[in-house]
């Protein structure tokens, strides 16, 4: 593989998997192939493969049917088991810092040290106050290697191994810029998890993982209106569309209502925690993305408790589909789940993120 070549962004979610290869013209990035495989329920539980031959054969699935041949791939993983922290060091080398950066890994990251994977980036050198503000990421060895295990079983070759937030960081820089004066938040709403990313200086400042999404909303839909798991998946659906009220039991809305509603209050808390800690004043914007973001209600709730503008980015806004093999209809239909593939595949450097 030639070191500039894009990787195939491989996104193993916990509802589905979404495949996204790039390539590149004159004018930019344009989707050159797309897979997108449903999981079984309880296929992928917290984060943790429960059934990996399940997950295996979708890859391969997927990879076959869909014409991907170039087997290089970036994978990411999120959740609990990931932690980055801005944090503050002396001013040092690269190689005093390569030999430091364990030792603050065990201050700043409440996991033990022997069973992670610890990567830095520098933020900022500030030779006036003799310091450096350092991202320190964090993420546990075990479940890179799963999800690593899994994609090479697959016939799969994963070089690059990053964290959800970083990707759809990386696409947005490319679709939208990172101003350099503004301090914004990213938010990636998928099934199980909301990965919360606040961005300030052009570079990311706090990520928190919070364990709530769109299949906790179903499951709310199926207790509280009586109806099977699919159908509630449905009935939220149909609830995304405009003109749907007419159609839908109001139950159904105010369960999306409420779980929105919590959502937004959780995104609020690492909101205020971020100012209260960080010592900026101001966070000017709130995006959101992922499958639960086509839910208006949620935009609506971030808006109601965060007293901010927010914004559903389309993650294929700047990136046209270039290929006879793709199926148009899927991937505009799924175009909100794609943020974290298409950041994957982006990557094209021959290192480890985490
Ligand atoms: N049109 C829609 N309206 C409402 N919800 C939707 C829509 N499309 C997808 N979803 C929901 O989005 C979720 C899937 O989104 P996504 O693919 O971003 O999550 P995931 O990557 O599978 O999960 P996770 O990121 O938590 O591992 C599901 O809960 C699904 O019900
Ligand atoms: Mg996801």
């Amino acid at each position: 593989m030639s070191e500039g070549k894009p990787l195939v962004g491989v996104d193993i979610g916990a509802t589905s998997i979404k495949i996204c290869q790039l390539k590149e013209a004159r004018s930019g990035f344009a989707l050159a192939k797309f897979g997108y495989c449903p999981l079984e329920p309880q296929t992928i539980v917290d984060r943790h493969v429960m059934n990996s031959q399940a997950v295996i054969e979708a890859l391969q699935r997927a990879f076959t049917d869909n014409k991907i041949s170039q087997r290089d791939v970036a994978l990411s993983v999120s959740g609990q088991s990931v932690i980055s922290r801005k944090i503050t060091v002396p001013i040092m080398t690269i190689a005093e810092l390569d030999e430091q950066i364990q030792w603050e890994a065990e201050n700043h990251i409440p996991f033990d040290i022997k069973d992670v994977n610890v990567d830095y980036e520098i933020l900022r050198r500030r030779p006036e106050a003799g310091q450096m503000d350092l991202l320190l990421v964090a993420a546990k060895r075990d479940e890179i290697n799963d999800f690593v295990q899994i994609a090479r079983q697959a016939k799969l070759r994963p070089l690059v191994v990053d964290i959800d937030a970083f990707t759809i960081q990386n696409l947005f820089e490319y679709t939208r810029g990172l101003p350099p004066e503004q301090t914004f938040a990213i938010v990636n709403v998928g099934a199980t998890q909301a990965s919360i990313n606040i961005v300030s200086r052009g570079s990311s400042a706090f990520t928190r993982d919070v364990a709530n999404g769109g299949t906790y909303l179903t499951e709310q839909i199926v207790k509280q209106v009586g109806v099977p798991f699919e159908q509630a998946e449905e009935m939220k659906c149909a609830a995304a569309q405009p003109l749907a009220a007419s159609t839908l039991p109001a139950k159904v809305f105010q369960v999306i209502e409420t779980v929105c509603d919590s959502i937004a209050g959780e995104i609020q808390r690492s909101l205020d925690f971020f100012l209260a800690t960080s010592g900026e004043d101001r966070i000017s914007k709130v995006y959101l993305t992922g499958g639960t973001a086509n839910l208006p209600q949620l935009a609506s709730a971030v808006e109601r408790r965060s007293r901010l503008a927010s914004e559903v980015i389309a993650p294929l806004e700047r990136i046209p589909i270039d290929s006879k093999d793709i199926n148009q209809e899927l991937a505009r239909q799924r175009a909100s789940q794609l943020s974290v593939a298409l950041g994957l595949a982006m990557r094209r450097m021959k290192e480890k993120r985490v």
